[in-house]
């Protein structure tokens, strides 16, 4: 019998820390979903206290899955527990996750606390954290500078007033896995009361070994990994959940464990993720890389034709490869259309945003014959503003480029209702929309990212589009997809400025 290792993405909280990464409420719901779909044990859904937006999400979020325990981060203040205690509140099955600085440089230099003030406010907030769940995690973050009898101290006293997951942070990724293994090892030891508690482990990857690292706390005794997929996160990021989920897996003769997740969920997560946040994911990046099962030497091709298991140690299909399955085309119809949404995890509100989004699924299925998954989750991403906040609209866009010619656009919008043109030239078709549809919008952000990936394969492909802008403080995605890149890129501007110009939300929650 093998123990359970709980598995605790943090991709919605640590992972959209990542510069640029943040999401809409909607786009979180989609992300739980998914999240829930892969049966994740724990979804850490944000940090309560850092915005309305924020808490919002986190209810709603709660208020949605069922399968997954839902968590709001809370810092060690009965502020941060008593937001992340009410937005919990409607889950089946909900966590408060409180934390606190251990080492000397955070606690002399951030906090401005004695190592004792730290440890009264992390037993206080656990306490309080316990009138809202039983479900009470706590941190010590930057655990790896921490003294360690210090640590052994705070867990100790954390684990007598109720905490029921004592998790060790690597929170500027400084270990190395024989180092963190044995940390793990000795903690697990020294603290009284520790088999009462899961030990987790949170690592980030600065120095290239936050997957390692967590491997390490397993073998040493760890039973939950915080981690994200594509390992999104602070600065480098953190450990990633496809790498974690399949070493362990793959190497079960090395390790005690076993997850119980739906590994052929990993790579539409992945993909989503990379959808949303704008970040691409590398073509070499382990499991989810477009790269990760292709075979470019002859004599690997020749091995693999002859016996799969010769250079493959894990199964493209088992991670989610084969789900880009050929699903609808032109004569599909609405409801094959909403129960496919709905397979993908993807609500559609209303009967008339239903009617819209079946509408443009009508558009491109007669531009392009098969449409896949991925187009699915494109065409849903442009529907990410409602209704109420889509204040612009592309009514037409003209763009004239021929070779030794300067590139020409004439875009018509509609800005709340009312129908403006205007022309602009550019260095490029898409600097030319860009710059006509600027001069309408004169939102006067700034544009942080382009990037423009095909989302299937073939020359009939769609183009997404992925365009950040910032503006006071604020950043925003929007996403936009056609097969045709000029009309994908202005789609993304437009959706773009139309989060811009809605109600604002917590732009990058860091803590
Ligand atoms: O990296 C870190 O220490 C964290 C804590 C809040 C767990 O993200
Ligand atoms: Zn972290």
């Amino acid at each position: 019998m093998k123990d359970h290792l709980v598995i605790f993405d943090t991709t919605l909280r640590d992972g959209e820390q990542s510069p640029g990464a943040s999401m809409t409420k909607e786009e979180k719901l989609r992300v739980a979903r998914q999240l829930e779909r892969m049966r994740v044990d724990v979804i850490e859904a944000g940090f309560a206290a850092a915005s309305p937006g924020d808490f919002d999400a986190i209810r709603s979020i709660a208020e949605t899955v069922k399968d997954s325990t839902v968590c709001s981060l809370a810092r060690a203040n009965e502020n941060d527990i008593r937001r992340a205690g009410e937005a919990i509140k409607p889950a089946s099955s909900g966590r408060i996750h409180t934390f606190i600085a251990t080492s000397p440089i955070h606690m002399e230099k951030k906090l401005r606390m004695t190592p004792d003030e730290v440890v009264e406010a992390a037993v206080k907030a656990v306490i309080q954290a316990r009138q809202y769940t039983d479900d009470v995690e706590f941190s010590a973050e930057d655990a790896v500078r921490s003294d360690f009898d210090f640590l052994c101290r705070i867990f100790e006293a954390t684990i007598k007033a109720g905490a029921r997951t004592i998790n060790v942070p690597d929170t500027v990724g400084y270990s190395i896995p024989s180092v963190w293994g044995e940390r793990m090892r000795a903690l697990i030891e020294r603290v009284p009361g520790s088999d009462k508690v899961v030990w987790s482990t949170h690592c980030h990857n600065d120095l290239g070994m936050a997957v390692a690292n967590s491997l390490a706390a397993v073998m040493a005794g760890a039973r939950q990994v915080e981690c994200t997929i594509n390992g999104l996160g602070e600065r480098a990021g953190n450990a990633s959940l496809e790498e974690i989920v399949m070493a362990v897996r793959t190497r079960s003769d090395l390790f005690a464990v076993e997850t119980r997740i739906d590994t052929t969920q990993i790579v539409p997560a992945s993909k989503l993720i990379s959808q949303i946040t704008g970040y691409p994911v590398q073509p070499n990046k382990a499991v989810v890389g477009a790269n990760a099962f292709a075979h470019e030497s002859g004599i690997h091709q020749d091995g693999v034709i002859k016996h799969r298991e010769t250079y493959e140690i894990m199964r493209a299909e088992d991670v989610g490869w084969a789900q880009n399955k050929l699903v609808l085309g032109k004569h599909s119809g609405r409801n094959a259309f909403k129960t496919r949404l709905a397979d993908l995890g993807m609500v559609v509100g209303s009967e008339e945003q239903l009617n819209i989004a079946f509408a443009r699924f009508k558009e491109l299925a007669d531009k392009k014959h098969e449409i896949f998954d991925e187009d699915l989750h494109a065409l849903m991403s442009d529907e990410t503003v409602t209704p109420e906040q889509e204040h612009y609209k592309l009514v037409s866009l003209r763009v004239a480029s021929e070779t030794g010619e300067t590139p020409h656009a004439r875009i018509t919008l509609s800005v709340g209702g009312t129908e403006s043109q205007s022309e602009a030239d550019g260095d490029g078709p898409v600097d030319a929309s860009f710059k006509a549809l600027e001069r309408i919008a004169s939102s006067q952000s700034e544009l942080l990212l382009f990037s423009v990936n095909s989302i299937t394969g073939g020359t009939d492909a769609q183009g997404e589009v992925t365009v950040r802008l910032a503006k006071e403080g604020r950043v925003v995605n929007g996403q936009g997809a056609d097969t045709d890149i000029v009309v994908a890129s202005v789609k993304a501007y437009i959706n773009a400025l139309n989060k811009l110009f809605s109600s604002p939300e917590k732009v990058n929650p860091q803590i």
